[in-house]
């Protein structure tokens, strides 16, 4: 290809096809492992109903304000997000650039967890659940030398090839394909998951009921005024994870939608799907974990919770357990894989647009580059290994970091910082005439102008002042 027909490619404005395809694929960088693996964890800490209430309600309210506003700033400058505040005011150019930042970090360690869950899935393809749930296995695994990187690349490799045939040939025709299977599988899982019982060693029987009283019924008596701040914190920190807002992801896909596409009802829908998921998912894991292992196994936090309590659950359900293992990781494969790819975008188009490359090539570079970082957090397992303790409190390794510092410090500022230019610079009638294009009636919209300019930003301080550890003061 000549440098002019190159140019001429990178020209051609991608664009979804239509409001369904949109919707699909924001919903499928939406709903991912924040909604599989965290939601349900989260969930269980803070003992289950009062932890989806909340979060149901800030999804309706913050979250509806922040997903709006980056839609929107993507199809209002239809540009992705590295160029896109620049455009919306020169001097805010610099934040582009530091929501750039966001997707790069995590791409190094989703990749990562993507390598993981595909070893998982083949796994229960050809090994027994016995052999999968032995203690061990996982850590054992993951400081492996050779094979966590094999995998992370297999990952990578998947999620280039959709990036690598565009928005509607690759990014949009994979979700209409995937998020109904996903949805089918979990709805199927959670059904299979409330018919179980499970008698333990000292004789106690635990039924699908008690899972799901244990999962929706909250438990007022536990809760005090520090206890129901850490919930709201960390519904909120969740709701960013999971609606991939903040990070470049929904301004890409915002500047793909044509201007005939009503936003905000986009908006609903897409918000609809990642909560509907997330609490599916909780569904589908809480009480089974409860069934089989009680409440010592539904405390085990984190990575843990899917990695290897799971597994003891799958072994104790017998036969069928190999191919429940199997749907369950297949699925989460799908969600992973369809938000690594949103993440990918973002990266390869803010590149596009920066170097005025070719989407095939800068794809094939933008993939290389991270199969080379990507290698970086797997040693973190092993050759690399050390434990830190962050500001706030919790020690990790390399991957924790890299979360740490994307999800809890960058997201948080640069989320405040749109506030700030959206609410009190340009105000948000720049948002909401771009969302009343066309007649579209945005009933929200008083609304999202109290959220944008007064709850958001004091929410988003809060979080930020907890990462940084100055709120430990309150929980000690
Ligand atoms: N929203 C997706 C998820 O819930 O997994 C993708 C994602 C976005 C993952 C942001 C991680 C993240 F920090």
């Amino acid at each position: 290809m000549t440098n002019q027909q190159e140019m001429a490619t990178t020209k051609k404005k991608a664009s979804f096809t239509g409001s369904l395809g949109f919707v699909l694929a924001a919903a499928g960088s939406a709903v991912g492992l924040g909604n599989i693996w965290r939601f349900p964890y989260l969930a269980a800490k803070h003992g289950g109903g009062l932890f989806i209430i909340v979060y149901i309600i800030l999804a309706l309210t913050f979250g509806f304000a922040l997903l709006t506003t980056d839609i929107a700033i993507g199809r209002k400058t239809g540009k992705s997000a590295l160029q896109a505040y620049g455009d919306l005011s020169k001097k805010w150019n610099f934040l582009g650039a530091l929501s750039f930042i966001v997707p790069a970090i995590i791409l190094t360690y989703y990749s990562v967890v993507g390598g993981w869950i595909i070893k998982f899935a083949t796994d229960y393809i050809v090994k027994d659940t016995s052999a999968i749930a032995v203690d061990g296995y996982f850590g054992s695994f993951i400081t492996s030398n050779v094979s966590p990187i094999v995998f992370t690349f297999i990952f990578l490799a998947l999620t280039a090839i959709i990036v690598f045939f565009g928005v509607d040939k690759g990014i949009e025709k994979f979700s209409k394909f995937v998020m109904p299977g996903l949805i089918f599988l979990i709805i199927g899982i959670s059904i299979f998951s409330l018919t179980l019982s499970h008698t333990d060693a000292s004789g106690v029987t635990h039924n699908g009921l008690d899972g799901l009283a244990r999962y929706f019924i909250p438990d007022f008596s536990k809760v005090t005024v520090q206890s129901f701040f850490q919930l709201l914190l960390d519904a909120t920190g969740q709701l960013f994870y999971s609606l991939s807002v903040a990070m470049g992801i929904m301004i890409t896909y915002g500047s793909y939608v044509k201007k005939d596409v009503n936003l905000s009802k986009s908006v609903s829908q897409i918000e609809i799907f990642d909560t509907a998921v997330a609490i599916l998912s909780g569904l589908m894991i809480v009480p089974t974990v409860f069934i089989f292992s009680g409440e010592a196994g539904l405390q085990n936090s984190g990575a843990g919770l899917m990695f290897n309590a799971l597994p003891k659950v799958f072994e104790a359900m017998g036969p069928i357990g190999k191919y429940i293992g199997i749907l369950f990781f297949i699925m989460v494969l799908f969600a992973a894989l369809t938000s690594s790819v949103s993440i990918m975008e973002t990266i390869v188009a803010s590149c596009m647009g920066f170097f005025k490359s070719s989407r095939k090539k800068t794809s094939l570079i933008i993939a290389a580059i991270f199969a080379a970082a990507s290698i970086v957090i797997c040693l973190g397992y092993n050759v690399w290994y050390f434990e830190y303790t962050l500001p706030n409190g919790s020690v990790g390794q390399l991957l924790d970091i890299m979360d740490y510092l994307s999800n809890s410090i960058l997201m948080p500022i640069i989320s405040l910082l749109t506030c700030v230019l959206i609410g009190w610079l340009l105000k948000p009638q720049t948002i909401i005439e771009e969302i009343e294009i066309g007649g579209v009636k945005f009933k929200k919209k008083g609304l999202y102008t109290v959220i944008i300019k007064f709850v958001a930003p004091v929410m988003l301080a809060l979080i930020l002042a907890q990462a940084l550890g100055l709120t430990n003061f309150l929980f000690k």
